[in-house]
């Protein structure tokens, strides 16, 4: 669907645009890459990911920043493979956090997930990034198994998590509650 007639695109009075990332994305991109994890994506695999791969979904969060006016302040991707997606990444720039940006994002990717046909979605994150963890948790996410060493920075674990069934009627009735109580600004 082109961003220009998604209603998920338009501007919200919480601030957040999301579009599709583009490569004039990227530079913004990694800055909020590198402060936000200790091992960086290089540049050239969100190019080839945003060019190359036909799998590959990525978004960009736009909110008004400082005197800079609007700037890439959030972004995330999947990857659809049949009915299986995969969260590559999510960040949000460390000074933006806690405004549900990220949840914004996820729930972005959620629907993207779902409307090309995914029915499962997995995605890995550090065994100590608890507020990662809590996040995917509150969207039906579950613990499934460790990936132990996955990180070869530190040699940290990875938990994998997994939420099922997302064309189902249960998962679609829990993320339209999450999306309103994201929209009106309240929390369970
Ligand atoms: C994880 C991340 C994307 C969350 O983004 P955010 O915009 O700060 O989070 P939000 O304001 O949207 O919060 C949504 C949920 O995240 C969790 N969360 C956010 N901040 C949290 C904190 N400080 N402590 C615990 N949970 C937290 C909660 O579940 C929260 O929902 P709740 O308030 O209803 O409990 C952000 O912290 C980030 O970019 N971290 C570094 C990169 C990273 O770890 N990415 C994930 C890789 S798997």
């Amino acid at each position: 669907m082109r961003a220009d007639l998604d209603p998920r695109l338009a501007d919200r009075p919480e601030g957040l645009h999301i579009a599709p990332m583009t490569n004039g994305d990227i530079r913004a991109v990694l800055r909020i890459e590198s402060l936000s994890f200790s091992t960086s994506w290089p540049p050239s695999a969100f190019t080839s990911e945003l060019n190359d791969n036909k799998l590959a979904h990525y978004f960009v969060g736009r909110a008004r920043s400082g005197a800079d006016g609007d700037a890439v302040v959030a972004y995330g991707g999947i990857w659809v493979i049949l009915e299986d997606a995969h969260i590559t990444t999510l960040a949000v720039h460390p000074e933006q956090r806690g405004k549900r940006y990220g949840e914004r994002i996820l729930v972005h990717l959620l629907h993207e997930a779902i409307e090309r046909g995914a029915s499962w979605i997995t995605l890995e994150a550090r065994e100590s990034n608890t507020v990662a963890q809590s996040l995917y948790r509150k969207y039906g996410f579950t613990t499934v198994s460790t990936r132990r060493a996955y990180y070869s920075d530190n040699g940290e674990n990875a938990v994998v998590m997994w939420a099922g069934n997302l064309r189902g009627e249960l998962y679609r009735n829990r993320l339209a509650a999450l999306e309103r109580q994201l929209n009106a600004g309240s929390q369970p």
